[in-house]
C-alpha cells in the first residue's frame, strides 16, 4: 500500500474476518507468513501470533522494529516476556474473546469421558455393535472439582450447575463472597484433591501450576477419579497421569493439551480411558473472530498512539 505507515506481520493461522480492521487500513501493509519464511525481519512494527509460533529472544533479537507482540489466544506461554520487556515490546492477548469456546469445549470433553462417545464411536465405525462394553456414567450428582476460577473457570461452573454437579472450587484469589454469588464452595487444593469426582484445570501454565497434579496429588484423588485439562499441557503431569491411568486409581482423563504439542507421547495417547484433542479447545469460528479482531484493533490503536489495554 503506498500510505503504509506500519507493516504487520501476521505469522500464524488466523480468521480473515477477525483481521479486517488491518487488510482494510490505508495505513497498514499486512503480511500473513510465518516468521520462518519472512526475510526481512526488520521492517515488522507489530507481530501477530497465535501458539504456535515461539516468540523467543533470537527471534526478538531480528525484530528490530518491532513495538507490539499480539497474541490472538489468552496463554502468552509462547512469548518470551523478559526478552520483549527488556527490549521495550509490549505484549498484548485477547483474554475473553475464547472463553466461552474453551469452556463448552471443556464440557463436550467430560460428557464424552463419562460417557465414552469417543470409544464407542470408534467401535460402530469399525463395524461393531457393542453395546456392553460402553456404560457410562451420569454428571448429575457428581462433584465436579475446577482448579483455578478466572474466566474460563467461572464459564464452566455455571454449565455444570445445569446438569445438577455440585461445584468445589480452587483458586487462591477467589473470595467467600463471590464464591457465594456464583453458586459455588470455595476450597483448599487438598478439599478439591480428596472430595471431587472430576477434576478440571483452568489455570494459566506457570512455576507454581506445572506439575499441579503430579504424582503427590494425584494419589490424594479418590480411586476412579476423572482428570481434564483444556487449560495447558504440563498442569497434569503426563508421567503420573500414565502411572495413575495404568494403576486404574485414574478412571479417565481428557486432554486437549499437552506437554509437548503436536503430542507424541503413544503411551499416553493410547490408552483407552484417554480421549484426546488437538488443542482445539479456541477453535471456533466466533472464538477465532473474537481473538483476531481484539488484536487487530489493540494493535492499530497502539501504533496509532494509544495506550495498550491488555498488556
Ligand atoms: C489460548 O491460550 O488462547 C488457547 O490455548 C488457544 C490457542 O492456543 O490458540
Amino acid at each position: 500500500k503506498q500510505n503504509a505507515k506500519y507493516r504487520i506481520l501476521v505469522s500464524d493461522q488466523m480468521s480473515e474476518e477477525g483481521l479486517l480492521p488491518l487488510l482494510q487500513s490505508d495505513f497498514v501493509e499486512c503480511v500473513q507468513k510465518n516468521v520462518d519464511v519472512v526475510e526481512d525481519l526488520t521492517v515488522f512494527d507489530a507481530l501477530l501470533v497465535r501458539s504456535a509460533t515461539k516468540v523467543t529472544n533470537e527471534l526478538l533479537e531480528k525484530m528490530t522494529n518491532v513495538k507490539i507482540v499480539a497474541r490472538a489466544g489468552v496463554g502468552v506461554d509462547n512469548i518470551d516476556l523478559d526478552a520483549a520487556t527488556k527490549r521495550g515490546v509490549v505484549v498484548v492477548n485477547a483474554p475473553d474473546g475464547n472463553t466461552i469456546s474453551t469452556a463448552e469445549h471443556t464440557f463436550a470433553m467430560i460428557c464424552s469421558l463419562l460417557r465414552k462417545i469417543p470409544q464407542a464411536n470408534a467401535s460402530i465405525k469399525s463395524g461393531k455393535w457393542d453395546r456392553k462394553a460402553f456404560q457410562g456414567a451420569e454428571l448429575r450428582g457428581k462433584t465436579l472439582g475446577i482448579i483455578g476460577f478466572g474466566r474460563i473457570g467461572t464459564q464452566i461452573a455455571q454449565r455444570a450447575k445445569a446438569f445438577e454437579m455440585p461445584l468445589l472450587v480452587f483458586d487462591p484469589f477467589l473470595t467467600k463472597e463471590r464464591a457465594q454469588k456464583i453458586g459455588v464452595t470455595s476450597a483448599s487444593l487438598d478439599e478439591v484433591l480428596t472430595t471431587a469426582d472430576i477434576i478440571t484445570v483452568h489455570t494459566p501454565l506457570t512455576k507454581e501450576t506445572k506439575g499441579l497434579l503430579g504424582m503427590k496429588n494425584i494419589a490424594k484423588t479418590k480411586p476412579g477419579i476423572y482428570l481434564i485439562n483444556c487449560a495447558r499441557g504440563g498442569i497434569i503431569d503426563e508421567q503420573a497421569l500414565k502411572h495413575y491411568l495404568a494403576s486404574g486409581h485414574v478412571a479417565g482423563a481428557a486432554l486437549d493439551v499437552f506437554e509437548e504439542e503436536p503430542a507424541t507421547d503413544r503411551e499416553l495417547i493410547e490408552f483407552e480411558q484417554v480421549i484426546t484433542t488437538p488443542h482445539i479447545a479456541a477453535s471456533t469460528v466466533e472464538a477465532q473472530l473474537n481473538v483476531a479482531s481484539q488484536v487487530s484493533e489493540e494493535v492499530l490503536n497502539f501504533l496509532e498512539g494509544e495506550p495498550a489495554r491488555n498488556s
